[in-house]
């Protein structure tokens, strides 16, 4: 969507694999949806080197709302758990020089039942826009397939109108998908992100199942990114309790070669060292918001590795090396047995990301260890020469 935002994938966090529909306060004040959740992340954000690293939206998800639109037919926030109102949340939010994303649904109601915008596009839009908000996420739950196109095109008109710059994060082609094929040239002309696949959980199975899904779906689905709109394969997990470390740096690595939001669902006020470290890795967040703006994509399957690559500016290549073999210990993966290797030719300068950071130089090749669904991530330069030059390497090797 042509609308100025997203020109890199959006950076931020997103409370609903961690947080989900907790709307009893009085047991659980800290981890209910309420204001306070908001606001604590928020502090933490800007205080924690987060918004520094790039990570700027903080968002609500599904469970904000009170059960009724009020007397003049408007969304309201759950007065109890959200006292201060939105408005007065994103001005804390934008205190922090951080955005506030919202949630709601093309349907007749939310996935977790709260009410729907159907047939209240405008009023929704426009009170979203007067509450200062900067991103809407919109599902597409309790809605008839066939009319999904029409409803989000709708909204993404309606924000338009508002004059406001708000983020149109889509559901659409996840919901499309099971009754027929999605025009992505109309999908990527009217929201800033789209949701393809299944949610996210908080386990390797649903990360890879994710991969799985992208990979099978690239020639489809990658065409269509770019800055403005992207695929969104969900939530990040990391941080949370179901990835081992190596998963979490899959998932990272992956994530960033996708080019896909880089939405966190966890709980910052609690996260590990090395968590933070990875999410916070200014290398893989720079492949990640990469300029040239192009989704990588599984290049080959050799040996139960997955050999991934995303083009970035200045002629550089990314390229990640997942073990997808779920036994064993780390085996050696060499980068001139990636079917088509003709990348350092002759030379490249590399540079390895993950799992540590490390300089390799100028290479003809590489040769990575992973472990166990784990990732290896490079930087390849590669060093064009004048014919001379070769013929000098030549007599060299
Ligand atoms: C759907 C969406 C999720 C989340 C929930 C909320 O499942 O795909 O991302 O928003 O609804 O109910």
């Amino acid at each position: 969507l042509d609308n100025g935002l997203a020109r890199t994938p959006t950076m931020g966090w997103l409370h609903w694999e961690r947080f989900m529909c907790n709307t009893n306060c009085d047991a659980d004040p800290d981890n209910c949806i309420s204001e306070r959740l908001y606001m604590m992340m928020a502090d933490v954000m800007a205080a924690e080197g987060w918004r520094e690293a790039g990570y700027q939206y903080v968002c609500i998800d599904d469970c904000w709302m009170s059960k009724s639109r009020d007397a003049g037919g408007r969304l309201q926030a759950d007065p109890r758990r959200f006292p201060g109102g939105i408005k007065k949340l994103a001005d804390y939010v934008h205190s922090k020089g951080l955005k506030l994303g919202i949630y709601a649904d093309v349907g007749t109601s939310t996935c977790a039942g709260y009410p729907g915008s159907l047939a209240h596009y405008d009023t929704d839009a426009q009170t979203f826009a007067e509450w200062e908000v900067d991103l809407l996420k919109f599902d597409g739950c309790s809605m008839d397939t066939t009319l999904l196109e029409e409803g989000y095109v709708n909204m993404s008109k309606a924000l338009n109108r508002t004059g406001r710059p708000i983020l149109y994060s889509c559901e659409w082609p996840l919901y499309e998908w099971p009754s027929q094929k999605p025009n992505y040239n109309t999908i990527a002309e009217t929201c800033n992100q789209w949701r393809n696949f299944a949610d996210a959980y908080d386990s390797w199975s649903s990360v890879k199942s994710i991969l799985d899904w992208t990979a099978t779906h690239q020639d489809i689905i990658v065409p269509s990114a770019g800055p403005g709109g992207w695929n969104d394969p969900d939530m990040l997990v990391i941080g949370n309790f179901g990835l081992s470390r190596d998963q979490q740096e899959s998932q990272m690595a992956l994530w960033a070669i996708m080019a896909a939001p880089l939405l966190m669902s966890n709980d910052l006020r609690s996260i590990c060292r090395h968590s933070k470290e990875l999410l916070q890795n200014r290398h893989i967040i720079a492949i990640s918001q990469d300029e040239l703006g192009k989704q990588g994509y599984r290049t080959a399957k050799v040996d139960h590795f997955e050999v991934w690559e995303r083009p970035l500016s200045q002629g550089w290549l990314a390229i990640a090396v997942l073990n997808a073999l779920e036994i064993g210990g780390p085996r050696r993966f060499s980068l001139k047995a990636a079917p088509g290797w003709k990348t350092c030719t002759p030379l490249c300068n590399i540079t390895q990301i993950l799992p540590q950071y490390e300089e390799v130089g100028v290479q003809i090749g590489h040769q990575v260890s992973v472990n166990p669904s784990g990732t290896a991530l490079l930087v390849i330069m590669p060093i064009s020469m004048k014919k001379h030059d070769q013929r000098f390497l030549k007599m060299q090797w």
